[in-house]
């Protein structure tokens, strides 16, 4: 038997209203914000990942789906939004035609992770990115419309977690005082932490080794040694949630897993969907546009997962949506009629409504009993004696009642199941 790929997932039509309900809270909060939709290619040349997320985090080293096409170039299918979307600022000058830039997105992505709940090898993330403005209230924005998102979804275990990881210069500081820290610990370390000595420092603090944990609690926090303006940037940050009645905590600790923040990143987790309980995450990205070949054009934007979201609104029940009910079910009653049945169909869906019949040659009983399965408004009787008289009989399925229409009054029929 041929079985999907390890981490990936078939979505069945009984999930997808509450995917196309999470869409839409998300197309309607990111409008309201002024944000416009942006669409970038799912694949991109390795490179771009490679200098924007990182050569040393976990997702360019060792989570990418990445191959040689036919003409010998390494492609990488992409595993977050931000790259592809500063690429393409960059590449058709989007600066050039206004100064702040906002955009939300939303659609497949790819890492190879180890799957578990929540977590997989293709997953969905809906985000936002603003290129164009070092303003601490953009950063404050990202977080705001997260929080108002899952806010609308009825989420309500949820911890909007902030930090600031400051400008470069700060960090290499930094860094160089937490090597010494760690320095005379080095043997205690785990292997792989042991490696992020060396490659990535700060991911030391994401260690889930509880021996690397207590090391690391008496670490220097680089919150600490951030300069005026970063902790001004920070500040203004802060007051902008508290204005926005948006509940939130410092977390010191929090370094995120991509390279190209500075200053503010955040994340908000979720209480509700077990270790991978991180349901968005972003921060501001003053370099990231130069890096990429583009101008000195500071960004912050965020993503999340839908999967993660999606979970957690089920495992806090945090909202039930109406079943969409089918308009109309219409039964041929004899044989030779299922040609008019079809016909009428055909007719009432171009004029708008769902409409549905047998497609098995079954017989009346069978096709009422689909009717009544598919949960069918109305059902429209095609044949009997009422049809050699020239008339139809529509059943409305909620009370019994029949009625009888001239059978051409397709008009009268129609506004009758249309109410
Ligand atoms: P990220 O933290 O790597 O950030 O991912 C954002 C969110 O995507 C996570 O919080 C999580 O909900 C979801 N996610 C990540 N990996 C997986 C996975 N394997 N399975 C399911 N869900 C997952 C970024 O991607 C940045 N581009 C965010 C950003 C935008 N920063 C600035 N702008």
């Amino acid at each position: 038997m041929m079985k999907a790929i390890t981490g990936t997932r078939d979505i069945f039509p009984d999930e997808i209203p509450k995917w196309n309900y999470l869409q839409s809270i998300v197309e309607s909060v990111f409008t309201n914000y002024n944000y416009k939709e942006i669409r970038t290619p799912i694949f991109e040349l390795t490179t771009l990942f490679a200098r924007s997320i990182g050569e040393a985090t976990d997702i360019v080293g060792k989570e990418m789906y990445t191959f040689l096409d036919r003409s010998g170039e390494s492609i990488t299918l992409r595993p977050e939004m931000t790259a592809g979307v500063v690429r393409a600022f960059i590449e058709h000058s989007i600066d050039k035609k206004q100064n702040l830039n906002k955009f939300f997105y939303s659609g497949p992505m790819f890492r190879q992770e180890r799957p578990q709940a929540g977590r997989f090898r293709q997953f969905h993330q809906f985000g936002a990115e603003a290129l164009g403005s070092n303003d601490p209230l953009l950063d404050a924005e990202m977080i705001i419309m997260a929080y108002d998102i899952f806010s609308l979804l009825g989420l309500k275990n949820l911890l909007v977690k902030i930090n600031s990881l400051g400008i470069p210069s700060t960090r290499e500081n930094y860094k160089n005082t937490l090597r010494k820290y760690i320095k005379p610990h080095l043997e205690k370390l785990t292997s792989e932490s042991k490696k992020r000595f060396h490659t990535n420092i700060l991911r030391l603090f994401d260690s889930k080794e509880k021996n690397d944990q207590k090391i690391m609690e008496n670490a220097p926090l680089l919150i600490e040694y951030l300069d005026e303006e970063s902790l001004q940037h920070f500040e203004k940050v802060k007051q902008a949630l508290l204005s926005a009645r948006v509940p939130f905590e410092i977390d010191a600790r929090l370094v995120r897993g991509l390279d190209y923040y500075t200053d503010t990143t955040f994340e908000v987790v979720s209480g509700s969907v077990g270790s991978q309980s991180a349901l968005c995450g972003g921060g501001r990205y003053n370099l990231l546009v130069k890096e990429l070949g583009g101008g000195e054009i500071p960004g912050v934007g965020f993503a999340a997962g839908m999967e993660r979201i999606l979970l957690a609104c089920e495992n806090e029940n945090s909202f039930t949506l109406e079943e969409k009910k089918l308009d109309l079910f219409i039964v041929a009653l004899e044989k030779g009629l299922e040609k008019v049945a079809y016909q009428s169909a055909v007719n009432f869906r171009r004029k708008g409504l769902a409409v549905d019949l047998d497609y098995q040659n079954r017989s009346v009983k069978a096709q009422m009993r689909e009717a009544n399965r598919v949960n069918a408004r109305f059902v429209l009787l095609v044949g009997g004696d009422e049809f050699t008289k020239g008339e139809i009989v529509l059943k409305n399925m909620s009370n019994g009642e029949q009625q009888s229409f001239a059978k051409d009054d397709f008009e009268k029929i129609f506004s009758t199941i249309k109410g």
